[in-house]
């Protein structure tokens, strides 16, 4: 199956910013981590990132009729973003949210997600193995693959 795995804003950042919250790690780390959870599920990946709300709308449109299913860690922009969980509603693709610190233990503006509201999993707290997590559970139940 194909996967469109986005991430928002400062996600880039990742093993520069609050290191005590999201770990040592950098994003090229986490880039490399995702493709080879999608190697193992034999799920084929796109990896996006962008700091912009409506860069994260356009691939989200792209992603009608040329993808399977998206894995999103809307970062900041899940606590804001009605325009996210308008594009994701609008091509109604199975999406998984993703988190890599736990959300719902942190500052209560971040236990409200508006992606969520148009995903059927989420994935939070469990750093980068909850892209992998999300990765399996598609490809599990759309992708035909993963079964063990
Ligand atoms: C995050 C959590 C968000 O609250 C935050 O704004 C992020 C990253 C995470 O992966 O834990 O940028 O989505």
């Amino acid at each position: 199956m194909k996967v469109l795995v986005i991430n928002g804003p400062n996600i880039n950042m990742l093993g520069i910013r609050e290191p005590d919250i999201y770990g040592h790690k950098t994003f090229a780390d986490l880039e490399s981590f995702i493709r080879e959870s999608a190697r193992e599920c034999g799920a084929e990946v796109e990896l996006f990132q962008s700091n912009h709300e409506g860069a994260i709308v356009d691939k989200i449109q792209e992603a009608y009729g040329a993808k399977d299913g998206i894995v999103i860690n809307p970062a900041a922009y899940t606590h804001t973003s009605v325009a996210i969980l308008d594009a994701l509603k609008a091509v109604a693709l199975p999406a998984v949210e993703v988190h890599i610190s736990d959300v719902d233990a942190r500052e209560k503006f971040r236990q409200i997600s508006y992606a969520g509201m148009a995903c059927e999993k989420k994935f939070s707290g469990m750093g980068f193995e909850g892209y992998r997590a999300a990765i399996k559970y598609l490809a599990e139940k759309y992708g035909g693959a993963c079964r063990s």
